[in-house]
């Protein structure tokens, strides 16, 4: 999703703008910007594509200057050109913009009645005019902004430079996320934590209707009623070199490698270890009175909520609803009135779910959100939040925030089950157990990487794949077919096992590869003859089971590809299955030569509709 960084300082910034928009790579672009004041002049460079050609640009143009903007651009309104790329200018304002302006088409034809003309096809071209047709009633650069912000409706993060206030950035926020981090005798705009954290150890979250006006060694910050206000600096925890890459050729793997430490450390902020109980921090709902679940999400924050809907069955004996967040948001759904909805997200910024989230809350449900960025929007707009502790995750297809997702929604569900009288004691202490054997089964299965590296390999030419598995393992199929689908293009379904008969059948075919994910469970046998039905029409079964589910197939297992993991348990299995799905999406993109940790189109945190 779009990126913003901006700079003000005593020094030259296209560099250090320029490293600020490879920190903001990560959530998904198709163009990029860069714009200073330098000698009573807006300038700018733009480009279309990596960020490596506006460098090259950069290299043959200087762009002077000590206060500036920058933008990555994900297509919403207009093509991925450099014509729509940011920042867009007129010969008084510079504008780059996250998010999208709805009434965008009527602003537009009112501008041009007036006799604008339009260099772009974006909404934040639209801003831009605005702004300037204020600045030229005699408006002041502040006024005209705010007036701007009346006009304009959707949702926003916009960094501003105006040229006759030489001096100052301005940075708006309504709606999108946008921070301030300050360094000495210099001040940044960014986007988000990561964008900012090489530059500054303290960040200043904007709240809605905020505008700052941002100087080289100070800013101010007026709220919606133009009241000077302070907002709360929060240092930023995260060091940086938790986000690079080490010894690993893409984020995405050294992601995929850190998830037994991510897991142990965000189980250990949920559970006592030295009692094996859980430590869940108090929340403001009396768990024991809770009549309905409903778990909201979007991607695999979404498979992460279908996966928990068994635990939270099992354990709180209470009925629990899955839904997408885009379907639900407008779905008006009735909701119990003694509900409590939980909301998934990595990011903690995803619009669908946000808005979910803010529809639920006018609803009355109780509220609580389960994300990896502590400061994020999902997390100050819910009752209470839960963070996830996986650390920046950079790689566009979510790995290690999955799983971590996945301990918390266990820890949750486990804590309501024994607060409602659903678990003894012994029970809580028995999923525990398990959940903390979590990070070594992980480690023994990534230590089988080879293995599935040489099976990805046997698969580097497919087009097309299945991914068959019942019960917990119905949306681990699909999580791996998402993460094959998305970073190396290879068509991919997750199919309920049982349900293939029902049609899927059809598209078997001689050696079409079908992945089926089985532990030795009550399942397994049902699943068992799924995978008989694949055999018998010649497609070419690659089976996730364990020692027990392999021997227990005799002489099938002749006739399969079968991959051998550790036993597991209604708690573990789900994040076993998940490594090794994992692995092969990675490899097989590795194979086809992807972006693997930028796919094409995608956009880390889908801060749009
Ligand atoms: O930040 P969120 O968890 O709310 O994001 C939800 C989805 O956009 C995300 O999970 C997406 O599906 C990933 N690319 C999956 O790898």
């Amino acid at each position: 999703m779009c990126g913003i960084i901006g700079l003000v300082s005593k020094k030259e910034v296209s560099s250090t703008l320029l490293e600020g928009l490879k920190r903001l790579e990560y959530r998904g672009y198709d163009s990029s910007g860069i714009a200073t004041i330098s000698n009573e002049k807006i300038e700018r460079v733009r480009s279309k594509g990596n960020l490596s050609f506006l460098e090259e640009k950069l290299l043959n143009s200087s762009l002077p200057g000590n206060i500036g903007i920058g933008h990555t651009r994900w297509a919403t309104h207009g093509s991925p050109e450099e014509k729509n790329a940011h920042p867009h200018i007129t010969d008084k304002v510079a504008v780059v913009h996250n998010g999208i302006i709805e009434n965008n088409n009527q602003l537009r034809n009112q501008l041009i009645e007036a006799g604008v003309e339009f260099s772009s096809d974006t909404d934040t071209e639209v801003v831009c005019h605005i702004i300037t047709s204020y600045l030229n009633t005699g408006l002041s650069a502040y006024d005209s902004i705010r007036a701007t912000m009346s006009d304009v409706r959707g949702t926003y993060a916009f960094g501003v430079l105006i040229l006759n206030e030489p001096n100052k950035l301005f940075a708006v926020r309504g709606g999108s996320p946008l921070a301030i981090g300050s360094a000495n005798n210099e001040n940044f705009i960014g986007s988000d934590t990561y964008s900012l954290s090489a530059y500054s150890d303290n960040i200043t979250y904007l709240k809605d209707g905020d505008v700052a006006e941002i100087e080289n060694d100070s800013y101010r910050i007026f709220d919606h009623s133009n009241s000077l206000v302070e907002r709360e600096k929060q240092s930023i925890i995260e060091s940086i070199t938790l986000s690079e890459k080490g010894i690993f050729k893409h984020f995405m793997l050294k992601e995929i490698h850190e998830q037994p430490e991510v897991i142990a450390k965000s189980l250990s902020n949920y559970i006592d270890m030295d009692n094996g109980v859980l430590n869940i921090p108090n929340l403001p709902h009396d768990l024991s009175t809770i009549t309905n679940v409903t778990l909201v999400a979007c991607g695999s924050s979404y498979y992460a909520g279908l996966i928990a809907r068994d635990w939270f069955e099992k354990f709180t004996n209470i009925k629990v609803d899955v839904e997408i967040a885009s379907e639900f948001r407008y779905r008006e759904a009735p909701m119990a009135s003694n509900g409590l909805t939980i909301f998934i997200s990595q990011s903690g910024e995803t619009a669908d779910t946000l808005a979910a989230l803010k529809h639920c809350k006018y609803l009355g449900q109780k509220t609580i959100s389960i994300v990896n960025v502590g400061d994020s929007s999902m997390c100050r707009n819910s009752d209470a939040s839960l963070k996830i502790y996986a650390g920046p995750e950079i790689g566009v297809a979510s790995t290690k925030a999955f799983t971590c997702q996945l301990g918390v929604l266990a820890c949750l569900a486990i804590k309501i089950g024994t607060s409602n009288g659903s678990l003894s004691e012994y029970q809580e202490k028995e999923y525990v157990k398990s959940l903390l054997s979590v990070p070594r089964l992980i480690s023994n299965t990534l230590d089988k990487e080879d293995e599935i590296k040489n099976l990805a390999h046997d698969l580097s030419n497919i087009t097309t794949t299945l991914y068959l598995g019942r019960g917990q393992m119905y949306p681990v199929a699909m999580e791996g077919a998402l993460k094959l689908k998305e970073i190396s293009y290879v068509h991919a379904e997750g199919y309920p096992a049982g349900e293939m008969k029902h049609g899927p059948i059809a598209l078997l075919e001689k050696d079409l590869p079908v992945f089926i994910m089985s532990p030795s469970n009550n399942l397994y046998e049902k699943t068992v003859s799924n995978l008989n039905e694949v055999i018998a029409r010649d497609a070419s079964v690659i089976l996730f089971t364990d020692k027990e589910g392999l021997d227990n197939i005799g002489l099938l297992k002749n006739k399969i590809k079968a991959f051998v993991l550790d036993k597991s348990d209604i708690i573990s299995a789900p994040f076993i299955y998940t490594i090794p799905n994992q692995l092969i999406a990675y490899y097989i993109a590795l194979l086809k030569g992807t972006d693997v940790d930028q796919p094409r189109n995608l956009a880390k945190s889908v801060t749009v509709e």
